[in-house]
């Protein structure tokens, strides 16, 4: 069973202003493929401590995936993207490029998410927006392809 830890990044989540929806579509998505969510939490905008969450979770939290939800817009606070960049070992552009096409079919605002995706040791680590409709739609797009993933990260060969 797939092992995933959902990080959700959100000043104003984190202060407890807004209830967590973003990470409870990740969790209701991802239930789907039978997953175990090992590890939770939402966290501010904060790049060191975001880089620091991803590297306990991908090195000790025994994480196959880790899904990331908001900080990847334009705003001065959004740093998500930069964060997962200084932890990853190699680049797995496809998930984003992947979530950019399909939801610029629905809004052009899609262009505005950095969203990136990476590989630290054999841990798959991705970003979202962080709108709830916005997690929706992304997980939806990369859904099928996890597991694939997950088992080429473990040197698992390719299916037919
Ligand atoms: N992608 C999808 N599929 N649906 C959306 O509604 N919203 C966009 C974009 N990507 C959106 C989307 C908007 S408005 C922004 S600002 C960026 O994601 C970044 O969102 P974030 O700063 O919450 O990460």
């Amino acid at each position: 069973m797939m092992k995933v830890g959902i990080l959700t990044v959100s000043d104003r989540s984190s202060q407890g202003e807004y209830k967590d929806q973003s990470g409870e579509v990740v969790r209701e998505v991802l239930s789907r493929l039978g997953v175990r969510v090992v590890v939770y939490d939402v966290i501010s905008d904060d790049k060191d401590l975001i880089s620091q969450r991803l590297m306990e979770w991908a090195d000790e939290g025994d994480c196959d995936v880790i899904i990331t939800a908001g900080g990847t817009g334009l705003g001065p606070r959004d740093v998500t993207p930069e964060a997962t960049l200084s932890v990853v070992d190699r680049l797995a552009p496809g998930f984003t490029e992947a979530m950019r096409a399909e939801s610029l079919s629905r809004t052009p605002h899609a262009m505005l998410s950095r969203a990136v995706a990476g590989i630290r040791g054999d841990c798959l680590i991705i970003n979202l927006p962080g709108s709830p409709g916005a997690v929706r739609e992304c997980l939806e797009v990369i859904l099928e392809t996890l597991p694939h993933a997950v088992e080429m990260l473990k040197g698992g060969g390719h299916s037919l």
